[in-house]
């Protein structure tokens, strides 16, 4: 079943300008499961225009009215959750399941942001007896949010969540491989009734309709997720323009056992961690680096436990992982396993599709595990974004933190260590915007998110996240009824 979607600008539905359309597949079967426009940058340019006309009117709109839009669309989303989670499932991959988690999280995601609206704040500031200066919280205006394909909903509502609630507008641009899930919330939107303008979504490439909108000078801010390179490509364009930006850009997090670990939880925690939606997650626990003495034990575990997953049929319960996203992504995967045995690293489980012909017209692959690795390899430094591990040994607490921090990435870390004065000190040590201590969190929209060095700038979610949708206006006001100093000896 086929379905031909539109754009939606301004509160309209539309074709594109280029009058193109593109489809949208089905990764674990292949089949096409409808059309979008193919945007490009004079739809970019309508969709600004519209969310800068009705930004006024938004930001005039008081504040727990604005958290109260968010709420009806938390509601309404869900109320069609069946069939949101259904699209999730076949077009991006995450097996039933998991897409119904999603939906729900999602709806306590845009609770959570619907909240920010009445209690970001300003302060004020000790000035002195003759003055009283604040700061006070302005939205920025018109906003850009350009989302990748691995959590295609909840991805969306994480930036545009706050940045409505804090009084702006937004234009998404959704990743080529699941537009139609954005299209969908924006079905969702509509039907609850935001005023028109305030969400607007184009879909289309990224050079064609990605590119334009981080380079429109009416964007005052841009948020990120996706790669190092298309990320340092939306940070040129903003340059231009002095956008905000936030980007947040993966990782190769590593996820450390102490040998006082309890190894059962590991394993749990680190199929957890590396084989949840395939391993195409920011904050995927790729590089697992045990203690020599827990090493062969974890290790002969993993192999076993990774071996008895199970693919398949998104839509059956007893499925455990689906598919990689699109061939691209498969390619890369396999790509990597290859250079991973080039560079001398061994395969111990998987390394390869699965041979069940059913799951040969989706882009599987098995859940792997990389051993006889070192840091300096390049499986062990890039992002595969695939169900693949890779497993080195320590001995020492400092040579173990300094492998860890010997990464280009530092999004996150997971440290497995029941000395709870050693887990802290290490904790303290690790350059990473998360570490999860005894336990493999995901992500806490509660709390903020973000990356060091190549992970990105700026930080999601939590009340940090406030700082990138607002700006910070000081006023300072007299409280002297007439000027007593010369004009000349004031100090600036
Ligand atoms: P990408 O970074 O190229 O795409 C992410 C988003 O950026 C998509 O919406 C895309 O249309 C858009 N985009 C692409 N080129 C653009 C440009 N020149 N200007 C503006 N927007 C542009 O990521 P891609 O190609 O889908 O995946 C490649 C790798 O990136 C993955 O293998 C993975 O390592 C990493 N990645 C990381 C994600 C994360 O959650 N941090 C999510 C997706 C990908
Ligand atoms: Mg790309």
């Amino acid at each position: 079943m086929s379905t031909d979607k539109l754009m939606y600008i301004g509160g309209e539905w539309l074709e594109s300008n280029s009058g193109q359309r593109f489809e949208s597949e089905n990764p674990a079967t292949g089949e096409q499961l409808g059309t979008v426009p193919r945007g490009n940058g004079d739809d970019i340019a309508v969709a600004v225009a519209a969310a800068a006309e009705a930004f006024p009117a938004w930001r005039d709109t008081p504040p727990d009215a604005r958290g109260r839009w968010l709420l009806r669309v938390a509601a309404a989303l869900r109320a069609r959750a069946d069939e949101l989670a259904l699209l999730l499932a076949t077009e991006s991959g995450h097996y039933l399941g998991k897409a119904q988690g999603l939906v729900e999280f999602t709806a306590q995601n845009i609770e959570f942001h619907a909240g920010l609206a009445d209690k970001a704040r300003g302060a004020t500031i000790p000035a002195g007896p003759g003055r009283l200066a604040l700061t006070r919280l302005e939205p920025v205006g018109v906003t850009g949010h350009i989302v990748p394909w691995n959590y295609p909903l909840f991805l969306i509502t994480r930036s545009v969540a706050p940045a409505i609630a804090l009084g702006n507008t937004a234009v998404v641009k959704p990743a080529e491989q699941t537009p139609l899930m954005a299209v969908a919330l924006a079905e969702v939107i509509d039907e609850v009734g935001l005023p028109a303008g305030v969400f607007n979504v184009v879909t289309g490439f990224g050079e064609e309709a990605g590119a334009p909108l981080a380079a429109h000078p009416d964007v005052r801010s841009i948020t990120f997720t996706g790669s190092v390179e298309t990320g340092q490509l939306v940070m040129r364009a903003a340059a231009d323009h002095m956008a905000k930006l936030t980007l947040e850009l993966g990782g190769k997090t590593p996820v450390i056992v102490f040998p006082d670990a309890d190894v059962e939880t590991v394993i749990e925690a680190t199929m957890q961690g590396i084989l949840s939606r395939c391993g195409q997650v920011c904050i995927a626990g790729s590089r697992l680096l045990v203690h020599d003495d827990l090493y062969d034990e974890v290790l002969e575990g993993l192999v076993e436990r990774f071996g008895q997953v199970k693919l398949g049929d998104m839509l059956d319960p007893a499925t455990q992982m689906g598919p990689l996203v699109s061939q691209e992504q498969l390619q890369r995967v396999e790509g990597y396993v290859e250079i991973g045995q080039q560079e001398g690293a061994e395969v111990l489980v998987g390394g390869g599709r699965p041979d069940d012909p059913q799951l040969q017209k989706g882009y599987f692959y098995l859940p792997t595990v990389l051993g006889n690795v070192t840091n300096e390899m390049r499986v062990a430094r890039e992002e595969i974004f695939g169900p693949v591990l890779v497993a080195m040994r320590w001995r020492d607490e400092d040579e173990v933190i300094g492998m860890a921090n010997d990464s280009p990435y530092g999004l996150a870390a997971a440290i497995w260590c029941k000395d709870i004065t050693r887990a802290l000190r290490v904790a303290t040590r690790l350059e990473a915007g998360g570490v999860f201590v005894n336990e493999w969190i995901g992500e806490d929209f509660k709390a903020p998110h973000g990356g060091y060095k190549l992970s990105g700038i700026g930080r999601e979610n939590g009340f940090e996240c406030i700082e990138h949708y607002t700006e910070t206006k000081h006023i300072a006001i007299s409280l002297e009824d007439e000027k007593t100093e010369n004009w000349c000896d004031a100090p600036l």
